[in-house]
């Protein structure tokens, strides 16, 4: 019970405009290729197909970059010299537990903010690791990424991990920015550990997007279903048609909701109407997979010094350390 006064938590999502988000998303649609943003997947629901999709045996992603840590996390540690972990796309902080507890085994543990559009989830998280850890205190924010970064609180010396090649998310005009805006916020001396998701054979990369239970199609279309308290009841998920796969150029996956047959769809809450072909696609995801080389030279012109880079032995997933310079 006392263990709740280790716990702030900092809502901000529901300071948006609503205004401003209708917009946001009426501009998708409307846009060549027509978009949705990749932020509303990740309601309660799923959020919680995510976390299914981590088990899937053709999601590689999350168990490679889980077993990595646990080799990587006490050098991590050693390294930053950090006391304070500030997580951003924080999720269900599985993988977070590695480096708690080599901050835990380094004696160096005291605050964790974990960062993330999902409220439930962040309180959730807050309460089971203070539950877990002893002494720790945790203030948890609620935000976009992309938005709300100034909302992270000051603290001690700090470790910022973004894992899961949740980075390959933005488009690559957005990269630069986001990571100086990253950098901003962190303190000189501060470090970085950056997860990509590593360039791999297309079949590899197709499947785990792809798995057979089923699984990233429910999460795809569970987004017309998450937009529901946005628009109305505007989509039927069951008019679409999960589609994901590689564009080699772009060395990224490209999810999309298929539409199965001509529609219209009146979106009154948008006021507009959206008339769909068949066959026509609704772009709700890209996954950029990386190379070490492109994520050293991202972090340098970010301004950031690369200190270490991690691979797993088939090199499906990359840990990048990096670290604010002084001066
Ligand atoms: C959470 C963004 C890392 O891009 O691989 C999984 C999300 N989408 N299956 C990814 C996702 C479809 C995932 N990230």
């Amino acid at each position: 019970m006392l263990k709740q006064s280790n716990i702030i938590i900092d809502v901000h999502l529901n300071n948006q405009n609503p205004d401003a988000v209708k917009e946001e998303i009426r501009a998708g649609l409307l846009s060549t290729p027509r978009t949705l943003p990749t932020k509303y997947f990740y309601d309660e629901r799923g959020s919680e197909l995510f976390e299914q999709i981590c088990e899937s045996p053709e999601y590689y992603p999350t168990r490679t970059e889980h077993e990595l840590l646990k080799t990587v996390a006490d050098d991590v540690v050693t390294r930053s010299g950090a006391d304070e972990l500030v997580e951003l796309g924080s999720g269900a902080a599985t993988k977070t537990r590695v480096v708690l507890d080599a901050m835990a085994r380094a004696k160096q543990l005291r605050f964790y903010v974990p960062f993330d559009v999902s409220e439930g989830i962040v309180r959730r998280v807050a309460h089971e690791l203070v539950e877990e850890y002893e002494g720790l205190q945790v203030h948890g924010v609620v935000g976009d990424f992309l938005a709300h970064l100034e909302h992270i609180p000051q603290g001690g010396k700090r470790l910022v991990m973004f894992l899961g090649g949740t980075i390959g998310n933005l488009g690559p005009e957005a990269v630069p920015a986001f990571l100086s805006s990253v950098f901003d916020e962190m303190d000189q001396g501060d470090f970085l550990l950056l997860g990509v998701q590593l360039i791999t054979d297309a079949d590899r990369l197709e499947a785990a997007y792809n798995d057979s239970a089923g699984l990233s199609a429910a999460f795809n279309k569970n987004m017309l279903h998450a937009l529901q308290p946005v628009l109305g009841a505007a989509f039927d998920p069951e008019a679409f048609d999960h589609v994901a796969r590689f564009n080699r150029s772009e060395h990224r996956i490209e999810m999309h909701l298929r539409s199965v047959r001509e529609q219209v769809i009146p979106i009154p809450e948008l006021e507009l109407t959206l008339h769909l072909e068949e066959g026509e696609e609704i772009l709700t995801e890209i996954s950029t997979k990386y190379t070490g080389p492109h994520v050293e030279a991202l972090l340098t012109q970010a301004g950031f010094s690369p200190i270490a880079w991690y691979t797993d032995p088939a090199h499906l997933h990359g840990l990048a350390l990096a670290q604010k310079p002084s001066g």
